[in-house]
């Protein structure tokens, strides 16, 4: 009889990691089966959509002044409450709120500090396209007691895990500890994720890219060309025809990107020059941005690596351009020329 290929599931997967590699401390296994928890639950919530009661504006807006959906507060009081008295955390950061969230003293306080945007591409959440939870785990410095906001001001380059879970046709799980990005796919029947990918490679070159095209007039001058470039396709001076794609939801963008390729961006633009982009440092580009680089690609604001930024404010922005290398560094080079 042939044998039937082994299923390897996170939770063996975390702890052959954490045997063979050493990459994966107790701890930190344990926040990343949490999470991973959380992420089960969040999806089991989408899924249900109207007939959960979870479609819908709620009647708050979060700190950066955005309309909150009644799920983008589900999502994000599914990761606190999964995540809160493990004894892994010593506190948590999140999009949708105002400062950070310290582990209550009635649990034990762990070594790591974990943030989120519990849902990405909110704006999707009532039109039925893909959504999302993107986290970052970071090691709170020992020195401090106690735990502040400035401990969360760490570069990109200090993550010691980062991920993102896809609520799309599939329910799927992406992270990295360090050594190259692997896949999970939700098995339902089984209630558990399931290794579906491992060592995802984002080719060098493509023909594809991902821009919110209507704040074109808004954009800078290195922006304008490259864009201007790509349209012009073949007869232009890039001589190929580039395809658009652009999902709204982050996570979905990147997902594709770590499939098949691409760039994604989301430029600092002139709608609101004191901003320095849309997307947020350490929710977003910070995890995003590392998952890209350990599959092979670039993620840079125009001027410099994103995992270089060294944070000054826990909500803070950045100009993002991630991707295939070869594009990213084209971007770069753009923008020192102009400069
Ligand atoms: P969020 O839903 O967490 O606020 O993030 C939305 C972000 C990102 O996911 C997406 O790429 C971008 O905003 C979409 O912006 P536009 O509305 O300008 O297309
Ligand atoms: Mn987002
Ligand atoms: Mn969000």
């Amino acid at each position: 009889m042939a044998q039937q290929q082994q299923k390897i599931s996170l939770t063996r997967y975390l702890v052959e990691k954490q045997r063979a590699d050493g990459l994966i401390p107790g701890q930190l296994r344990l926040l990343l089966e949490v999470v991973a928890r959380a992420c089960k639950s969040i999806s089991q919530a989408v899924n249900k959509g109207a007939l959960g009661g979870v479609l819908g504006t709620a009647e708050s807006e979060n700190v950066q002044g955005e309309i909150q959906k009644k799920l983008d507060i589900i999502a994000n009081e599914v990761l606190i409450e999964a995540n809160e008295w493990g004894g892994h955390l010593a506190a948590m950061a999140s999009e949708e709120m105002d400062s950070i969230y310290v582990v209550p003293n009635r649990y034990p306080q762990g070594e790591y500090l974990l943030m989120f945007d519990p849902l990405d591409g909110s704006s999707n959440i009532d039109v039925n396209v893909s959504i999302g939870t993107i986290f970052s785990v970071l090691k709170k410095p020992d020195d401090t007691p106690g735990v502040q906001e400035a401990d969360f001001l760490q570069a990109g380059t200090q993550q010691v895990a980062a991920g993102y879970c896809i609520y799309g046709p599939q329910t799927t799980l992406v992270l990295t500890v360090g050594n190259g990005v692997d896949m999970f796919t939700l098995d339902r029947e089984q209630g558990s994720f399931v290794l579906t990918q491992q060592d995802i490679q984002i080719p060098a070159d493509t023909k594809e890219f991902a821009i919110n095209m209507s704040n074109q007039r808004h954009w800078d001058e290195p922006m304008k060309r490259y864009i201007d470039e790509c349209l012009a396709g073949k007869e232009g001076p890039r001589g190929k025809d580039f395809n658009m794609r652009w999902i709204a939801s982050m996570v979905a963008d990147v997902h594709r990107i770590l499939m098949r390729g691409g760039v994604f961006m989301y430029p600092w633009d002139k709608r609101e020059p004191e901003k320095a982009g849309k997307l947020r440092l350490m929710y977003e580009a910070n995890p995003m941005s590392w998952l890209v680089e350990q599959a092979g690609g670039a993620a840079t604001n125009g001027k410099q690596r994103i995992l270089d930024l060294k944070p000054t404010k826990l909500h803070e922005r950045v100009s993002v351009m991630l991707g295939s290398r070869n594009e990213v560094e084209r971007l770069t080079q753009y923008h020192a020329e102009k400069a």
